[in-house]
């Protein structure tokens, strides 16, 4: 399983209690009750999320370029009533084109539910194959009980060994459908829109139909961001 605790976690943690707390404008790191302190608690808690570290600051805020402006707004509505979406189960279906923050802006609203005190888990369809595979009931639990579940790139097409694809495909159904019955929000990012997404898995039709009746739908539209980026 990929758990926190490497050396850059722990770097990233030191560096943000420097900042937050000990830097602290308002109590210099004296006031347990100062907000500083649930500051420091979310960078925590992004950390054990696995949110990737690219992604650990991510905030609507950021992203200005006007063809994000209606996924941005349609975000803006489903954190601003999030109690209310959290309580449905309601979650979210991000997806379009290659390099449109769809991730980032994922990764904003997990964040977010953080903020609001929720438990957080990041995964890549990728990884959640590869960790269901290793880790069996272990992992699945773990993806079943965190309040708000964000899968990304699930239209990417997995191909685990031959004789484990059964296995993945019935975890995968099983998580997805508790998760549903017992209201915990999926967030979920793909180049897909939901037709191809139902023929690039085994467990996509299923997955498709769940999308329409649990999940907001998002589409992103626009040029590659990545194109325009200078190293
Ligand atoms: N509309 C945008 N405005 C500014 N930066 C963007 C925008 N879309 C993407 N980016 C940047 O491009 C990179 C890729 O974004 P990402 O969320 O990983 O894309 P996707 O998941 O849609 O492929 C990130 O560094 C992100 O900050
Ligand atoms: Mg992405
Ligand atoms: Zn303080």
């Amino acid at each position: 399983m990929t758990l926190a605790g490497s050396n850059t976690d722990v770097d990233y943690l030191t560096a943000e209690k420097r900042q937050i707390i000990d830097a602290c404008p308002k109590c210099h790191g004296l006031d347990f009750d100062c907000p500083c302190y649930h500051e420091y608690d979310v960078e925590v808690r992004k950390v054990r999320a696995c949110i990737p570290m690219k992604y650990r600051k991510a905030a609507l805020s950021v992203i200005t370029s006007p063809q994000s402006e209606k996924p941005k707004e349609q975000l803006a509505s489903y954190i601003k009533s999030m109690t209310k979406y959290r309580k449905h189960g309601t979650g979210l279906y991000l997806w379009g084109a290659e390099g449109t923050a769809k991730t980032y802006l994922g990764c904003a609203v997990l964040i977010e539910a953080l903020r609001h005190g929720y438990s957080a888990y990041f995964t890549t369809l990728t990884d959640c194959v590869d960790n269901i595979i290793r880790s069996r009931d272990a992992f699945a639990y773990m993806l079943q009980n965190t309040t708000y579940l964000m899968i990304d790139d699930m239209g990417y097409a997995y191909r685990p060994i031959r004789d484990e694809v059964a296995y993945v495909d019935s975890v995968l159904d099983k998580v997805v459908r508790a998760r549903c019955n017992n209201l915990m929000p999926i967030i979920l990012t793909s180049h897909k829109n939901i037709t191809e997404l139902a023929l690039a898995n085994p467990s996509g039709a299923r997955i498709a139909s769940i999308i329409k009746e649990h999940m907001k739908r998002v589409q992103f539209t626009g040029p590659n961001f990545r194109d325009t980026i200078k190293l």
